[in-house]
């Protein structure tokens, strides 16, 4: 049985996400704060914690240890949440919880996953402001910049041939309704899937991901 848990399914992209590993024959586990939303397939497993803590994230893996029978394994980490503002329009709080919400929680999911799984795909939503400094986003590029710094650092650490690490950066994703100048979230969940699918000889260690505006 082939196993994806995506983080951040309670809505917007990571719920495309979960939906379309679902259509495409994986058994899915979303993970979010929220309680269950009342869109998501009842094919789909839902498990509300906080991947920004630690502890939830060792309960959730032990629990998906002594249950799991997967024998394929695909970590999507999506949870994230953004502040708009620079330094002297957000507070000092703001720059905390940018770092747990996009940051923390990949690396506690990843920890977990790394732990109990010998083999797995990993593909990490992280951003084009990781890549692109903007006058507005000082706490969350910062924060998906340590997460791509992160992720390079254990596609170095880890053959791919164990944990094959992808990290996309997407810039603008249509992810609270349509909008023909950002990505449609199908369009990149069809993309996630594939990676997650492809068994050749060849992976995508990083992609950065343009709306083709219309
Ligand atoms: N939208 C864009 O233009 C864009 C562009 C580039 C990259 N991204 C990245 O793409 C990802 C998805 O974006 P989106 O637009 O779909 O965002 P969104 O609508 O705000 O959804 C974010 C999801 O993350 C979950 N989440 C946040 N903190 C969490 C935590 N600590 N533990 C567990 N779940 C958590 C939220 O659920 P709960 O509140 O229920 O926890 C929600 O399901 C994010 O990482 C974002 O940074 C977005």
């Amino acid at each position: 049985m082939k196993t994806a848990i995506i983080t951040g399914a309670s809505q917007g992209l990571g719920l495309v996400i979960a939906r379309t590993f679902s259509d495409n024959g994986w058994q899915v586990i979303g993970t979010g704060r929220s309680a269950r939303p009342d869109t998501l397939d009842q094919t789909i497993q839902y498990e509300q914690f906080d991947a920004s803590d630690a502890e939830a994230c060792t309960d959730f893996w032990q629990r998906f240890k002594d249950k799991a029978t997967a024998d394929e394994v695909c970590l999507v980490n999506n949870a994230g949440s953004y502040v708009e503002g620079g330094l002297l329009d957000t507070k000092a709080a703001d720059y905390d919880k940018q770092m747990q919400s996009n940051y923390f929680s990949a690396v506690y999911m990843t920890r977990g996953l790394i732990d109990n799984c010998h083999k797995a795909r990993i593909i990490n939503i992280v951003s084009n402001s990781a890549l692109n400094t903007h006058s507005s986003q000082s706490a969350y590029g910062a924060a998906k910049a340590a997460e791509k710094h992160f992720f390079q650092s254990l596609q170095k650490e880890f053959p791919a041939s164990k944990y094959r690490i992808t990290n996309l950066y997407p810039s603008d994703i249509a992810s609270s309704g349509p909008n023909s100048n950002a990505i449609n979230p199908v369009d990149l969940a069809g993309f996630i899937v594939q990676q997650a699918d492809n068994k050749s000889t060849y992976y995508l260690p990083d992609v950065t991901v343009y709306p083709t505006k219309e």
